[in-house]
């Protein structure tokens, strides 16, 4: 059996640990930093996830067979080539591909070199410049991006002249997400439906996994503050298969190629940002790693082994493998702290949790919490994200809102809207509706069976 050492601490990596375990292959897990949901699951130590010294430490002591590296700083920073380079298997990919994510400048350069769609862009490191070129393009919206990483709040989409204005200052002269604004990309705004598409790829082979839809602002109706995601629904249905094949066309294959190209081999879970433009499909960004929380809707829908996949993606085998889905849909649901994306506070006892941090009919990954004298703790911004798996989206979207009912802590906040835009898109050619065996389960537990 393996031993898998999982780097992170969120609800994507609770994700990822729980359909590591239902591997044959998977033996003990352990978890850096983890939280109080993991820990029931895998073992945690108390190493931070960008804590490269730590990190070659701990793995040096508990000489696990593969070492997956989820969040997107420490794969930035270059952990993956550090533990290649003391003999451990990763999962994730190295430095120099890390930067497709890392630099927005380099992201946006490739896609222009290799004629990947995206929005028009200009670089920027004067505020003088960048102000100059937003008021002879005089377009709004528009969108100020830092080049570097900045927790996700790095992407100002500027409504007028003057906010504009602001953003470039705020990002070049004050340096607001410090070095990571020093360059800023100026970008043509663009509109239609968003979907997320995360792809196992091992550098010559590229395989999307099923799309899904992120709800990134805080609020119902998609108001108020951009946060890391409030909910997912998998698969998008604004996702076709025509769109697909064009994507795999146009955006998924060029993009490994161009890495290939470049001297840079993208081997991991590419993310691939998409809008759905008038004119096509479009990127918006890539992420090197798996979302948060597109995953917790994603991995739930592999019907495949995930430690086979890490292993042929190492191996640079992913070709002879053939990755299967389950049907039917899965909608997660974030729970987060009152105040969140800005302050809030944390150490509030967690209401509804059984002793695994479970709920029955969902599965909860925690995302913020810790477990403290035989309690669950509210312990970030995000705390718990409810998942449920349906025959239906709608069928989904009901188990996952029950379980959250079930749920409370003081000043508890979650969106009530979660899955409504896709519902209203749903198009039933575009569904899988041949689920056969799910359909007996699904009558028995619902009563109906919802056609959507
Ligand atoms: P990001 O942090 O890159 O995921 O961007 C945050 C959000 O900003 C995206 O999910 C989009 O909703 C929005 N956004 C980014 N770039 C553009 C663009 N060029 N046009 C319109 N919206 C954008
Ligand atoms: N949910 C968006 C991300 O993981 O970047």
């Amino acid at each position: 059996m393996k031993n898998i050492l999982v780097v992170g601490g969120g609800g994507r990596e609770h994700a990822i640990i729980m359909k590591l375990a239902e591997s044959r292959h998977v033996g003990k897990i352990y978890c850096a930093p983890g939280n109080g949901g993991i820990s029931k699951y895998a073992e945690c130590f108390n190493v931070g996830a960008t804590d490269i010294e730590g990190i070659l430490k701990l793995a040096k002591e508990l000489k696990p067979d593969m070492v997956v590296v989820a969040p997107d700083d420490p794969l930035v920073l270059g952990m993956v080539d550090a533990l290649q380079a003391e003999g451990f298997m990763t999962f994730g990919p190295k430095k120099n591909a890390a930067i497709i994510e890392g630099s927005k400048v380099f992201s946006k350069d490739l896609m222009k070199k290799y004629n990947i769609p995206t929005a028009k862009y200009e670089v920027f490191t004067d505020s003088e410049s960048a102000i100059a070129y937003i008021k002879s393009e005089d377009a709004y919206p528009t969108v100020i991006k830092a080049d570097g990483l900045a927790l996700g709040k790095g992407v100002i989409l500027a409504q007028n002249e003057q906010e504009a204005v602001t953003a470039v200052h705020e990002m070049i002269d004050e340096l607001k997400f410090g070095k990571s604004s020093a360059t800023v990309v100026v970008e043509e705004f663009l509109t239609g439906p968003e979907v997320s598409i995360l792809s196992f790829t091992d550098g010559k082979t590229v395989v999307p996994m099923i799309s899904s839809m992120d709800h990134k602002r805080a609020n119902d109706n998609d108001e108020g503050l951009n946060t890391g995601g409030m909910g997912t629904v998998a698969p998008n249905p604004y996702y076709t298969d025509e769109i697909a094949k064009e994507c795999m066309e146009k955006i998924f294959v060029p993009t490994v190629n161009a890495m290939n190209s470049e001297g840079r081999t993208f081997e991991g879970c590419l993310y691939f940002g998409l809008m759905l433009t008038p004119k096509g499909p479009k990127v918006i960004e890539y992420n090197c790693r798996f979302g948060d929380p597109e995953t917790q809707v994603v991995l739930p829908l592999l019907d495949s082994d995930l430690y086979e996949i890490f292993e042929a993606i190492y191996n640079h085998t992913l070709n002879s493998l053939d990755i299967k889905w389950k049907t039917g849909s899965c909608a997660c649901v974030v729970m987060a702290s009152g105040g969140y994306p800005l302050s809030y506070p944390k150490g509030i006892e967690i209401k509804g949790l059984d002793e695994k941090g479970q709920i029955d009919g969902c599965e909860v990954y925690h995302a913020g919490t810790k477990f403290e004298g035989e309690k669950f703790l509210t312990n970030g911004g995000r705390v718990l994200g409810i998942t449920a798996h349906g025959l239906t989206l709608q069928g989904a979207l009901d188990k996952a809102y029950d379980g959250v009912r079930k749920i409370n802590w003081d000043n508890v906040h979650y969106r009530k809207d979660i899955g409504q835009r896709a519902l209203k898109a749903v198009d039933s050619d575009t569904l899988h509706l041949d689920y056969k065996d799910d359909m007996e389960d699904y009558i028995e537990e619902n009563g109906v069976y919802l056609r959507q």
